[in-house]
């Protein structure tokens, strides 16, 4: 009975073919190691944000007069309103948590070299419309850190020469911050970027299997194939993965239940603690700071004494990671077979992008903005001698084969 309605469902869409091209007969190494499993958790997090967004929107209503009592009437009144609204706010920051290591994972093992530049590239086109998806997520409660955060991150386009302040009143759509600007950035949030992000998604995972997976050793699998054209090193994606992926799910979402049930504020981090405030444009917070997710780059902006090189700095700290294919030189891709100065570079860029982040969220002092820009510093030099030390350096024999 299946089978017959799988005959004419194949004559006459590739059913079947997909299943096999994707899952079936898509052969990944037989190496991936822990770091592997962020790539599905991105794909389930995105449907997360998906599906609770869906149902936010339901109760949510986009006015300024409105919007900060509808989401207290979703915590309080919507039946389970608090486990979507948490079940959003906690995705949200999960998201970045996944998407930084799953980005890392690309470090470690050059990824991102060829063949996998577009693969990067989407990946990182992918980055850019989350930053902006959760940005733009972040203005809808209308809080005060909702509102003086946009205030303060629209306000740089403000540095831009001649157009800046046509710019900010054109993303506003009015003279300061207000329901218009909340009106657009919920038009913006709940369809423009996710179908963007969903679009760029099916390009990343295309792109990916045209190619193939990379893996810890950076070994191309298709070199050494059996009689029948399969790598001898590739394991057929399902089930072999999508049982492995599922243990990655469990374990996540272990904590991020834990999360959501316990600490759905995690600190002031994931919800800040002004943000139960409704917005009042005539009262300015002592300490306006970013999302966690956002403060490396904020810290990199404040770094710099002047708002417009700032702002270009800030810009370049993000915009640098496109060309990254095309700054490692090395002869290997995986961090095991590369020498010590990748492995120290690796380290120096991620002690400062960590230590970056911590200076974002704090208010700054003389002592702290040196730090800042000390570890921008260190931050742009792993890009900029990148492709210096990648080729200077000696490096290990890959193996034929990957190592187990
Ligand atoms: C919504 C966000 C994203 C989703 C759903 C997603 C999904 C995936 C999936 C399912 C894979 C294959 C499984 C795996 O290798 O883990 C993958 C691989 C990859 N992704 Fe992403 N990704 C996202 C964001 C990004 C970003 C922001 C980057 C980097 C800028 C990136 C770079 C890569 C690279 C280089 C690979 C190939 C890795 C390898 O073969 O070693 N991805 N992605």
């Amino acid at each position: 009975m299946m089978s017959k309605f799988m005959e004419w469902v194949d004559a006459r869409f590739p059913a079947t073919k997909m299943w096999e091209d994707h899952l079936s007969k898509y052969y990944a190494p037989k190496n991936f190691n822990f770091f592997y499993f962020f790539g599905s958790l991105a794909l389930l997090v995105l449907v997360n944000q998906i599906l609770t967004g869906i149902w936010l929107t339901m109760s949510f209503t986009p006015s300024a007069e409105e919007a900060f009592a509808s989401v207290e009437y979703i915590m309080r009144d919507v039946e389970f309103g608090w486990l979507i609204r948490y079940l959003h706010s906690t995705g949200a920051s999960a998201f970045f948590v996944v998407v930084y290591l799953h980005m890392f994972r690309g470090l470690l093992y050059g990824s991102y070299q060829k063949p996998r530049e577009l693969v990067w590239i989407f990946g990182m086109l992918i980055y850019l419309c989350l930053m902006a998806e959760a940005f733009m997520g972040y203005l809808l409660p209308w809080g005060q850190m909702s509102y003086w955060g946009a205030q303060v991150i629209i306000s740089l386009f403000g540095a831009i020469p001649v157009i800046g302040d046509d710019l900010t009143q054109w993303i506003r759509g009015d003279y300061l911050i207000s329901g218009i600007t909340l009106n657009r950035f919920f038009a913006l949030h709940v369809i423009a970027l996710p179908i963007v992000l969903l679009g760029l998604v099916v390009l990343h995972i295309l792109a990916l299997h045209e190619v193939g997976s990379n893996n810890p050793d950076g070994v191309d699998i298709k070199k050494k194939k059996d009689e029948n054209g399969i790598p001898l090193d590739g394991i057929a994606f399902h089930p072999y993965y999508t049982v492995k992926d599922i243990v990655g799910v469990v374990v996540f979402l272990f904590v991020f239940c834990a999360v959501v049930f316990f600490f759905p504020e995690m600190g002031g981090y994931f919800l800040e603690k002004p943000n139960f405030e409704e917005a009042n444009a005539l009262k300015t917070p002592a300490h306006i700071a970013p999302v966690w997710y956002f403060t490396p780059f904020y810290a990199i902006l404040r770094a710099v004494p002047d708002k417009l090189l700032g702002v270009i700095a800030m810009g370049a700290a993000i915009a640098v990671l496109f060309v990254l294919p095309w700054l490692d030189r090395s002869p290997v891709k995986s961090m095991r077979y590369k020498g010590w100065l990748s492995k120290i570079w690796l380290l120096v860029f991620c002690v400062s992008f960590v230590i970056l982040g911590v200076l974002g969220v704090l208010a700054p002092t003389p002592g702290r903005t040196l730090l800042s820009q000390i570890c921008t510093a260190l931050y742009f030099a792993y890009f900029i001698l990148m492709p210096f030390y990648t080729r200077m350096e000696k490096t290990k024999p890959v193996p034929e084969r990957v190592t187990g």
